[in-house]
């Protein structure tokens, strides 16, 4: 329940793990430059002073990372979880211990997932930081009377900027929000290496299986997709991938995987990853078809992609055979294990993505939210994508960090590419 330290409340596991989730911190920000010079900055500046802003992300020690910049930069920062099996309990202490309050406890129950949420929207924000549209969702459905003093929200992942374009497209968006997962810094990296790394990293802490030889299908060839395949290789896998889109499909086959319905790709996987998106990905029709022992885990962003209920009705028995790990047993006596209940399982099983992109994913939340301060009051309600600017600065400093230098363009061939542009 809901606690109080002078006068702030939070709700968190136990405030005495606040000195090992400090050292966490520390050392996800050793791999956090773009963020550090951004944090710098934002405490000579202060260009969110005032600001009331409420975050619902995964609670990891790059996120607190990004909620210390942002109250450096004047933010008055509440944070809560985008997901109940994501939060690291010791960050969310040390967290409390900075006087940043937080509503999350790793393994909490839908009720409190809930309490939580609505906790971050009755501290009043002005900005809000989503991971998946749950704050911006439950706001405009249960609290429109606080949608007039939002001046804007920002949105990290791919699932939750698909919501905000419908729900924008229907014309019930009420304020105007940045699309961070659309930025070039952000997708190309975050979701792609990061989810890709992670996931492995997920898996493997979950089963200690050894990847070499294994046969790995990978649902879904969007930017997470292509992570999780490429990583699965390196590690010595065979990669099956399955897709509904032809374009990804094509680039799959021609990044040299194999390319086929899951239906087929039932009887020879050994471990399936989901990473679409979308609903019921893996279902009954699937589950009769695998072998006994597959493992099923996901990396989309809903406990959607694998229907869990359906897996749950075809077995005689469900057991937790290791953390995190559920075997089914069905009829025929086949097993088929699930990792974390089919939820996010590079953050419920590991740490998430290394810090090293989160630093570019963060630098573009944090800049994002400046360039709401700034354009306050001219942006209309829509889904907007990062300006360029911020992107392409972000790579500039993330290339700067990495001590790599590349060529400039000389007077010729801006000349020269200028006059493509204009036509002449
Ligand atoms: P994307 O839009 O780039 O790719 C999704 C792909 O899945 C598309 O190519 C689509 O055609 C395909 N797909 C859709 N339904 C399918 C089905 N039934 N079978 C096979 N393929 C299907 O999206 P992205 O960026 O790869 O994100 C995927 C999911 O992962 C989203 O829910 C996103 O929010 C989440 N995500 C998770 C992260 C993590 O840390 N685990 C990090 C970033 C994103």
């Amino acid at each position: 329940m809901e606690k109080d330290l002078n006068n702030m409340k939070y709700d968190i596991k136990n405030l005495e793990l606040a000195g090992s989730g400090q050292m966490r911190i520390d050392w996800a920000a050793r791999d956090m430059p773009v963020l550090r010079g951004i944090r710098e900055r934002f405490h000579r500046e202060r260009p969110l002073e005032g600001m009331r802003l409420s975050a619902c992300l995964h609670v990891t020690t790059e996120t607190a990372n990004l909620m210390l910049a942002l109250r450096e930069g004047g933010a008055d920062v509440l944070l809560c979880a985008s997901n109940p099996l994501s939060t690291q309990d010791d960050v969310a202490a040390a967290l409390v211990a900075h006087g940043i309050p937080v509503h999350a406890i790793c393994g909490e129950d839908n009720e409190v997932y809930y309490r939580h949420l609505i906790a971050a929207i009755e501290h009043e924000p002005d900005i809000t930081m989503d991971d998946g549209a749950d704050v911006v969702s439950t706001l405009h459905q249960k609290y429109s009377h606080l949608l007039p003093r939002l001046l804007g929200g920002t949105e990290e992942t791919t699932t939750g900027v698909i919501r905000l374009r419908n729900m924008a497209r229907q014309g019930k968006l009420a304020y105007p929000v940045i699309a961070v997962n659309d930025a070039q810094t952000k997708h190309f990296f975050d979701n792609r290496y990061g989810t890709g790394q992670s996931t492995i990293d997920g898996v493997t802490r979950a089963t200690n299986l050894l990847w070499a030889g294994q046969h790995v299908v990978v649902c879904g060839y969007g930017w997470c997709g292509r992570g999780i395949a490429s990583r699965a290789r390196g590690m010595g896998s065979h990669v099956i991938v399955t897709e509904v889109a032809p374009i990804p499909a094509l680039e799959a086959a021609m990044d040299g995987f194999d390319v086929m319905p899951l239906q087929d790709a039932c009887p020879v996987g050994d471990i399936f990853i989901t990473a679409t998106g979308n609903t019921s990905v893996i279902d009954s029709a699937h589950f009769a078809r695998m072998k006994d022992g597959a493992i099923l885990a996901n990396s989309g962003h809903f406990d959607v992609e694998v229907d869990v209920i359906a897996l749950r009705e075809m077995a005689t028995e469900v057991s937790t055979v290791r953390p995190l790990v559920e075997e089914y047993r069905l009829t025929d006596g086949r097993r088929i294990y699930l990792l974390a209940e089919g939820r996010l399982v590079n953050l419920a099983a590991a740490e998430g993505h290394p810090a090293s992109v989160m630093d570019m994913s963060f630098a573009n939340q944090a800049l994002s939210a400046e360039y709401l301060v700034k354009r306050r009051g001219e942006l209309a309600p829509d889904v907007y994508t990062v300006p360029l600017e911020i992107d392409e600065e972000i790579g500039r400093l993330k290339l700067l960090s990495m001590n790599i230098q590349i060529d400039k363009l000389t007077e010729e061939q801006s000349r020269y590419l200028a006059s493509w542009e204009s036509g002449t």
